[in-house]
């Protein structure tokens, strides 16, 4: 992909901002496309719940963010590289992490850190925090986002959460991305229509899965679904891609192979790089 997509994932407590931006983050590794994923909220950390094995060492995104000065090598060398995909990277805080943990970082700072992040990654996904005041990142990340992904839950709370946040939305610095609202984690007995009508438009319906709720449960979300109850979730998650992406890189493209056969990664081979350097190996 030519552009490098910046997309910001926000909406109310608990409606599924994290959860969806791993499955979309999977999604886009399935089409090849290397991703960036900036998980920043301090609130819940959420690094150690999305791939607790590689975690444990990981550096903090407070840390980077705490730099005297960013760099793309910086950006590489804090990401943690994901077993599972060699598509995906990982940024954000760790376990015991509280945004009282590192020094107030500036706007200038993280204006840096995606601009060097998209120059890395094919799509950079920021999976946001809902307390926007007490986030400058997430705050720069809806700024600079070329889509702005908006989780709903299909509840009152949910209702009053965009009442009272979507006013400071408006401001023309949050204009240039485009929206796309989904409502997130709907059972069967709730009625996504008329949360739909009150709230007045909503894009993408992504039905409650038992799966999900299992695999956050188990720190098992990098995990594919699969089965026929996973269908309409999945073809959710399709429906926000074809959102996303200009319509000729819907589909994933041809597979790329080394000598051996196996699938060209340049960023996992550059990510492995700078993490053998963060361990001190420099072979
Ligand atoms: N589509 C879904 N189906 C079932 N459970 C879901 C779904 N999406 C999210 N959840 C559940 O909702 C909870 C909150 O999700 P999470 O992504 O952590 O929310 P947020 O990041 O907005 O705080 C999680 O415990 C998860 O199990
Ligand atoms: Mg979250």
């Amino acid at each position: 992909m030519n552009n490098k997509t910046l997309i910001a994932v926000w909406g109310s407590p608990s409606s599924g901002k994290t959860v969806t931006a791993v499955k979309l983050a999977q999604a886009f590794a399935n089409r090849k496309q290397n991703v960036l994923l900036l998980c920043s909220d301090a609130l819940c950390p959420s690094a150690a719940t999305i791939a607790p094995k590689g975690s444990a060492n990981h550096a903090s995104l407070g840390e980077l963010l705490s730099l005297p000065a960013l760099s793309q090598d910086d950006i590489l060398h804090y990401a943690l590289p994901l077993d599972v995909s060699p598509h995906i990277a990982l940024l954000g805080y760790k376990k015991g992490d509280s945004s009282f943990s590192y020094a107030t970082y500036s706007r200038e700072r993280v204006v840096d850190l995606l601009t060097l992040a998209r120059h890395l990654a094919d799509v950079v996904i920021v999976d946001c925090s809902s307390y926007l005041s007490a986030d400058l990142l997430s705050v720069i990340a809806l700024e600079l986002a070329d889509h702005q992904v908006r989780i709903h839950s299909c509840d009152l709370k949910s209702l009053m959460f965009f009442a009272s946040y979507m006013p400071l939305l408006t401001d023309h610095r949050f204009r240039r991305s485009s929206v796309v609202s989904v409502l997130s984690k709907v059972k069967p007995e709730q009625d996504s229509n008329e949360y739909t009508q009150i709230f007045g438009g909503i894009d993408i319906t992504l039905p409650y899965l038992l799966q999900i709720e299992q695999q956050v449960a188990a720190a098992q979300l990098l995990e594919d679904c699969s089965g026929k109850e996973a269908v309409a979730y999945l073809q959710g998650i399709h429906s926000l891609i074809d959102h996303l992406l200009p319509a000729k890189s819907a589909a994933p493209p041809p597979k790329r192979t080394d000598s051996s056969g196996h699938p060209l990664s340049y960023f996992k081979k550059v990510l492995n790089r700078f993490s053998r350097m963060k361990r001190g190996d420099r072979s």
